[in-house]
């Protein structure tokens, strides 16, 4: 029996269908705690949460906090703007370019901006508000998306930045674009990074931060670093590559061995034991009943021909809210019940079975982990969780409580 209360929310607001995500915030400070005992020598946390914390929800944040986070990266000023009016004290940086216009916002709402270019930069350097902002400067060490990639002009901004009254340079970071365990491009993007910075004091700049997650778990901590932005970790997927050794994954890990030998990469590990658990679930309920006949159809285009007598069930969530056919089953008990047609708004499901109206159905969860879902759809954790729309209430459980949250 769940007990949904409203909160961050008029009671009016709260939603109204059987689907629903379950959220479990202990899951997530336990995750966090992991995270931070395991590689304990970083100084700076930084719990990534764009996207309503890979669709976990804002609420969840402050069990991300409660297990150790001491900064948050969000994607757009919108992202940041709607966590901080949450959480008031913990500093967010922003890690896409803000543009200049809104430069008001960041003040109001105390937000750390990313500065990628020199020109944006020097504009930046002619306007100032009435109090000082926090800057982190972008370094594009291969992954071409954002940052300086001129060693010159890093050390130009670096120089203005220490002159600056208005702007407070507190950090510097790049973004990997590959785990580098079997390329060369992890040991390329470090050197690079190492190259650019090399006219500037890099011991002089309170957060260095170049890693995520998959940085984390697979290389050792570079020593003039300090900070790690993790988002999936904490989510609780370690990424470990050596989880079921059969001999495909036997097979696997010897072409990745070769690999590392081929392109001499710096040591990695392929495997980690942080115990780090997923906190989403997703679950719906039975809608509508009907009977149906062998060889009588359902579905769109009649998509479904019935084998054998039995039940179509109906349920509250479709592909508009990131669920569809490829799915495979869902798991009434622990009956599995074959995905015969889906819709915007609507999965069908057939069972021989007779259940009852409102029954609880497991999309993913408990009997069926996510982690299974992803190899079953042969997608992985980040799409799978951004995926599962916000038409979904999100219920977030702790040992205290049991809420629906909006965000
Ligand atoms: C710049 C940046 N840093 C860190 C992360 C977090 O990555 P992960 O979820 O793999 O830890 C992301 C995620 O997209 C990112 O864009």
């Amino acid at each position: 029996m769940i007990l949904v209360f409203a909160i961050m929310h008029d009671e009016g607001d709260m939603m109204h269908r059987d689907s629903y995500a379950i959220i479990d915030g202990e899951i997530l400070k336990n995750n966090v705690k992991a995270i931070v005992k395991t590689y304990s020598n970083y100084e700076y946390y930084i719990g990534v949460v764009k996207n309503n914390a890979y669709h976990h929800g804002i609420y969840s944040v402050k069990e991300l906090i409660a297990g150790g986070i001491n900064y948050l990266a969000v994607s757009s000023l919108d992202e940041a703007i709607m966590v901080r009016k949450y959480y008031k004290n913990i500093p967010i940086l922003c890690l896409e370019v803000i543009p200049l216009k809104w430069l008001d916002d960041v003040i109001k709402y105390n937000i750390t901006i990313t500065v990628d270019c020199l020109s944006y930069l020097k504009k930046l350097l002619t306007l100032s508000g009435s109090s000082v902002i926090k800057v982190h400067l972008a370094v594009d060490t291969g992954m071409h998306r954002l940052g300086f990639d001129n060693k010159k002009e890093l050390t130009e901004a670096f120089y203005d930045l220490k002159n600056s009254k208005s702007f407070y340079l507190e950090g510097i970071f790049t973004h990997f674009a590959t785990s580098g365990v079997q390329d060369p491009y992890y040991d390329r993007q470090v050197n690079r990074f190492l190259k650019l910075t090399q006219d500037i004091y890099l011991e002089e700049i309170p957060i260095v931060h170049l890693g995520r997650s998959l940085t984390m778990v697979q290389h050792e901590k570079l020593n003039f670093c300090n900070g790690i932005r993790v988002g999936i970790a904490m989510y609780g997927f370690n990424q470990s590559r050596v989880l079921n050794i059969n001999l495909k994954g036997k097979y696997n890990l010897w072409k990745m061995r070769k690999k590392q030998k081929k392109y001499q990469c710096s040591p990695t590990k392929l495997e980690n034991s942080l115990n780090v658990k997923p906190a989403f679930a997703l679950y719906s309920k039975i809608m509508s009943r009907r009977k149906i006949k062998i060889n009588d159809f359902a579905g769109y285009n009649a998509s479904y021909i019935a084998k054998k007598d039995g039940y179509i069930y109906t349920l509250p969530i479709g592909f508009a809210d990131g669920v569809d056919k490829s799915f495979g089953y869902v798991l009434i008990g622990n009956e599995k019940c074959k995905i015969v047609a889906d819709c915007m708004d609507m999965i069908l499901i057939f069972s021989q079975n007779k259940y009852e109206i409102g029954k609880e159905v497991e999309i993913f969860g408990k009997k069926r982990s996510i982690l299974e879902v992803c190899r079953f759809l042969d997608q992985n954790a980040y799409h799978l969780l951004n995926q599962i729309s916000f038409r979904v209430a999100r219920i977030h459980k702790n040992n205290k409580e049991e809420k629906e949250i909006l965000y």
